[in-house]
């Protein structure tokens, strides 16, 4: 990725500050300290399109819808209308808000859909193509986020349909992208979209999405019901049917998303507020952090191989618990009480030993009494205080890598992110059990952790990735690095990250992570893992009358503010 980056930078940039002028020439700005507000998010034309938005006037809610529709056109891998996500504010008045517009089983999904006569789990099924998909729920969030903004849907939308309408250039990282799969497009589809090429897609080609243009125009004059009924649904349907998909009309009309209780939980001074079930992020952040919080990790150091140790062993404790214990809070009773509560931690903490690697066969989920790559992240702050934080997702890279014939957009593969057998590891080698048993109108259990960190009550960082089961611990290691090791917001982004998830047992270290902690890691008895990139972190550091925005350099990932 950072290969590609150094392209676009070649492609597109004649400075690193020039501004963002055209869908044609733009620059990627990595970073911008202003006073007013910011967007940062995977693209430099979706966080163009949000500070668009706050200079006309918007808030930073108005400024993310536009800048998460505008993602839907530019980032097609991952920023989406076929999807699903989570937005967590803080707003001005001081309320916190999480918004779940999570993708949910069809009412036809069974429990094991993905199972075939033997017994065995068909992921390619719940990967990839028709069956892959959950009712989509972004455009109802979109909706649903429209109660706290202040301009009309048709403005938020414009810079969407001119996108999709008129074309952009698309940089080197999307080029590759999209010709890694131009197989998996035509296996899959059943109408040949857009984004299938019979010569190579390079840096700088027009993308041009007028199926895409038509669905946006419906939703600008119907609303929700654009998208959910009449043209769209049909389309929709119609798709299901030549692939053998099983979302029904009622399925489509019935979506709802839903407005829940932020979690929120004290860290030293600090107040974290980050999304509940069904993201396993609100659980697992918080045993993390709450571990976190009882070590000297200041003492020890950034990338310290005992720092390392210890939060990997957090980590791996915390996932243990997620394959068992979370999902849907509507369909399972998850105790979330009693995982987060110290006592609990305390008892967990006791399994880790001071310098040496644990075992992840010796470590099962916690005993509790009975009683208790593709998805996308952007930030927005405006002047009046409003600070939201969303996180969105197909779940792989362009979802089951359909297109909807005729509408113009993919559509999801999350029902792979529900735990299609007991013990099977998904596409990000998760494993679960009941409580993430697929059910009909289940939301499927997710990663993604929009998260905000108050300080006396005001915000102070904004923060969130892409990443599948990294998520969590790219944004745990991102507020440690902030909070404890005072690291500047652009280091905490872009230094190497590592990850543990209790299966498989070994840390994952991205590219760059230093060779010798990698050394003192496995004589503690770690088996180590190079992997490529670990997420897309977008950050947003309000400080000293200062806004600091700050783009993820290991993608496209770009700041705006005024
Ligand atoms: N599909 C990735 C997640 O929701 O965690």
């Amino acid at each position: 990725m950072r290969l590609l980056f150094a392209g676009i930078l070649v492609s597109f940039t004649c400075s690193l500050y020039a501004q963002t002028s055209s869908p044609y020439h733009y620059a990627i700005q990595k970073k911008k300290v202003v006073a007013n507000g910011a967007v940062v998010s995977a693209h430099p034309l979706a966080s163009r399109a949000g500070l668009t938005i706050l200079q006309k006037g918007g808030n930073a809610v108005d400024a993310a819808i536009a800048t998460q529709l505008a993602l839907a056109v530019v980032y097609p891998a991952a920023g989406n209308i076929g999807g699903g996500g989570f937005m967590v504010a803080h707003l001005a008045d001081g309320r916190n808000i999480a918004l779940d517009f999570r993708e949910k089983a069809p009412a036809a999904a069974t429990r094991d859909m993905y199972l075939d006569a033997s017994g065995n789990a068909r992921t390619d099924l719940s990967q990839n193509g028709h069956l892959a998909a959950g009712v989509p729920g972004t455009i109802a969030g979109i909706f649903a986020e429209l109660k706290y903004a202040r301009l009309p849907m048709s403005t938020l939308i414009a810079p969407a349909i001119d996108l999709a309408e008129n074309g952009f250039a698309i940089t080197a990282a999307e080029a590759h992208s999209l010709n890694a799969a131009q197989s998996s497009f035509k296996k899959y589809n059943t109408v040949g979209p857009v984004f299938i090429k019979e010569e190579s897609w390079k840096a700088g080609d027009t993308l041009i999405q007028k199926d895409l243009a038509k669905t946006l125009r419906l939703i600008r004059d119907k609303g929700a019901a654009g998208f959910y009924e009449g043209e769209t649904a049909r389309l929709i349907l119609e798709e299901m049917q030549r692939g053998k998909g099983i979302i029904t009309a009622a399925d489509l009309a019935g979506y709802q998303a839903k407005e829940r209780e932020a979690t929120v939980f004290p860290y030293k001074q600090y107040s974290i507020v980050t999304m509940p079930l069904p993201s396993s992020g609100g659980v697992i952040l918080q045993q993390m952090m709450k571990m976190a919080e009882e070590l000297p990790l200041k003492s020890y150091g950034f990338e310290s191989p005992k720092a390392v140790h210890l939060m990997a062993e957090a980590e791996r404790l915390a996932y243990a618990d997620r394959a068992k214990y979370l999902g849907d809070r509507d369909y399972y009773a998850v105790p979330v009480k009693t995982l987060t509560s110290k006592a609990y931690l305390h008892e967990r903490m006791s399994l880790i030993q001071p310098d040496k690697a644990g075992a992840s066969k010796d470590i099962q989920a916690g005993v509790l009494s009975p009683a208790s790559e593709e998805t996308t992240h952007l930030n927005v702050c405006d002047r009046q205080g409003n600070a939201v934080s969303i996180t969105t997702t197909l779940n792989g890279g362009y979802g089951n890598k359909v297109v909807v014939g005729g509408a113009g957009f993919f559509l999801n593969n999350e029902m792979d992110d529900f735990s299609i057998k007991p013990g099977v590891p998904n596409m990000y080698g998760a494993v679960g059990a009941e409580a993430n048993a697929i059910a009909p109108g289940k939301r499927m259990l997710s990663s993604m952790t929009p998260t905000l960190v108050l300080d006396k009550g005001k915000v102070f960082i904004i923060a969130g990735t892409p990443g599948g089961t990294t998520i969590t611990t790219s944004v745990f290691q991102t507020l440690i690095d902030i909070l404890e090791f005072n690291m500047t917001t652009e280091d905490a982004v872009n230094k190497p990250k590592f990850h543990h998830q209790w299966l498989p047992d070994e840390i994952f270290v991205e590219t760059g992570f230093p060779i010798e902690v990698r050394e003192a890691l496995q004589k503690m008895g770690y088996t180590i893992t190079q992997r490529g990139s670990i997420g897309r972190t977008e950050v947003i550091k309000i400080s000293g009358g200062k806004i600091e925005a700050v783009g993820d350099s290991r993608g496209d990932d770009a700041a705006e503010g005024y």
